[in-house]
């Protein structure tokens, strides 16, 4: 069987990684390899945006099986491309994926089907938007519509500072055509988990629930990032929550879509906030999360590759189950110095092999190269993920931790707080 893999980040890098124990007599290929990737897939020298020139390397190739890792290929129609040459292809349509790409869109389709979420308004008129804030008041969440790399979200305290986001995204186009719808809604309060569900447009799989910590900072302090570091399970989400997530969120969502003519096949990705009156959820995503997916895939022991195949073929993956290890997984995730700011790139990583020797520690690659010689640099803001399996979430964070203290290079930072809410819960402080 030959899969390629769209994307080359740390998501991929663990997809790929469990592709390869799922079916280890496989050929794996993924769009321009980063420096933890060789030996693990061959790479293919196309942009992960280069949507066209994908699906046409993809039918040359005979290409059994296509996982799209990023939305962005996502909301540009990857998947249509794919599907009008016959190849199977893992992710939703260009119209489905709207449901990550339009916040507009995801909370009108709630409204519609009276999916728990945030009260709110979509606005097309900066006028209109402030004279909004000014009637609510209080604390809001001011969003830019479209897909802005998670950093379009401004969480407010008062009248003001909504203002001023409302100014900024709409006036100062702060996240360009992003921005040019803003979504105005109620500041929910409570903790925050990550829920990915597989789906073949009907039945709904959920997977184990992950939380990650997306501030620079630990205590979840400073500027928001594209995920700092993620840990599961999560104490929080009892089986009686999680049958609460399927029922009242999950299925509706999928029933939803296919009721609207956007049948959505793939990954469903379900941010949620856990408020006093339940789970409601904050946005929806098209694809696996980053780095959750770096926690949740080395603790699923079933294998991934036949439900995603099925859904890639479409066919139905009724009565199919997964199957989780015990334990904990926590990732530290290496950024670059200046991270989520600028940053440089090509700076020298030293990465020793005792690191990636280490038992029950996985190291994901996110923004690193190889040069010809093998001397590992970096590539981008998040450099590295370091997962660590351990028999609680305490315990793996601390050795997940060891070993990120271990890798160094200029600028290098991380959290040293990962799973700090799940700590704090289970009083065992390893
Ligand atoms: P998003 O990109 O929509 O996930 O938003 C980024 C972050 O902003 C979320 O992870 C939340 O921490 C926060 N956020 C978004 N919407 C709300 C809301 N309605 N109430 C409180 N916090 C929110
Ligand atoms: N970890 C957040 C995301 O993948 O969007």
């Amino acid at each position: 069987m030959k899969i390629l893999v769209v994307g080359n980040g740390g998501r991929e890098h663990a997809l790929l990684w469990k592709l390869r124990r799922d079916a280890p007599e496989a050929e794996l290929f993924v769009t321009h390899a980063n420096g933890g990737m060789h030996g693990l897939a061959t790479s293919v020298p196309l942009a992960s945006g280069e949507i066209q020139a994908i699906a046409g390397w993809a039918e040359q190739n005979a290409i059994d099986l296509t996982i799209v890792g990023p939305e962005a290929p996502l909301a540009e129609g990857i998947v249509d491309h794919f599907s009008t040459h016959g190849l199977p292809v893992f992710g939703p349509t260009k119209a489905a994926a709207q449901i990550e790409a339009s916040k507009a869109f995801a909370k009108t389709l709630m409204q519609r089907h009276g999916i728990p979420t945030a009260a709110f308004q979509v606005f097309d008129d900066r006028a209109a938007a402030k004279a909004y804030v000014r009637e609510m008041g209080g604390p809001l969440v001011v969003k830019a519509s479209g897909l802005a790399a998670g950093k379009g979200v401004m969480v407010c305290d008062d009248t003001a500072q909504a203002l001023a986001a409302v100014a900024e995204i709409m006036e100062h186009a702060a996240f360009g055509v992003a921005g040019a719808q803003v979504v105005i809604e109620e500041r929910m309060t409570g903790e925050e988990l990550s829920v990915f569900a597989l789906t073949d447009g009907e039945n709904v799989l959920p997977m184990l629930p992950a939380q990650d910590h997306k501030r620079v900072g630990e205590g979840e302090t400073g500027p928001n990032t594209g995920g700092m570091g993620a840990y599961a399970p999560v104490a929080l989400a009892t089986p009686e929550l999680m049958a609460r997530v399927e029922a009242e969120i999950l299925r509706p969502t999928i029933a939803a879509m296919a009721a609207e003519g956007h049948t959505f096949r793939g990954l469903l990705y379900a941010g949620l906030m856990l408020t006093p009156d339940g789970p409601k959820v904050v946005e929806f995503n098209a694809r696996f999360g980053d780095p959750e997916t770096q926690v949740v895939l080395p603790l699923l022991r079933s294998s991934l590759l036949v439900p995603m195949l099925a859904i890639a073929r479409g066919e139905s993956i009724a009565g199919t189950t997964l199957e989780w290890a015990p334990g904990a997984a926590a990732t530290t995730v290496l950024a670059s110095g200046g991270y989520p700011g600028d940053y440089s790139t090509g700076v020298a990583i030293d990465l020793p092999a005792e690191v990636e020797r280490m038992e029950d520690v996985v190291i994901f690659h996110a923004g690193t190269q190889r040069a010809e010689d093998g001397a590992l640099a970096t590539s981008g803001g998040r450099v590295l993920a370091v997962t660590a399996l351990a028999p609680t979430v305490a315990q793996a964070a601390e050795r997940s931790r060891a070993a990120a203290e271990r890798i160094t290079y200029e600028g290098r930072h991380f959290r040293r707080d990962i799973g700090w809410r799940e700590i704090a819960r289970a009083g065992n402080h390893a």
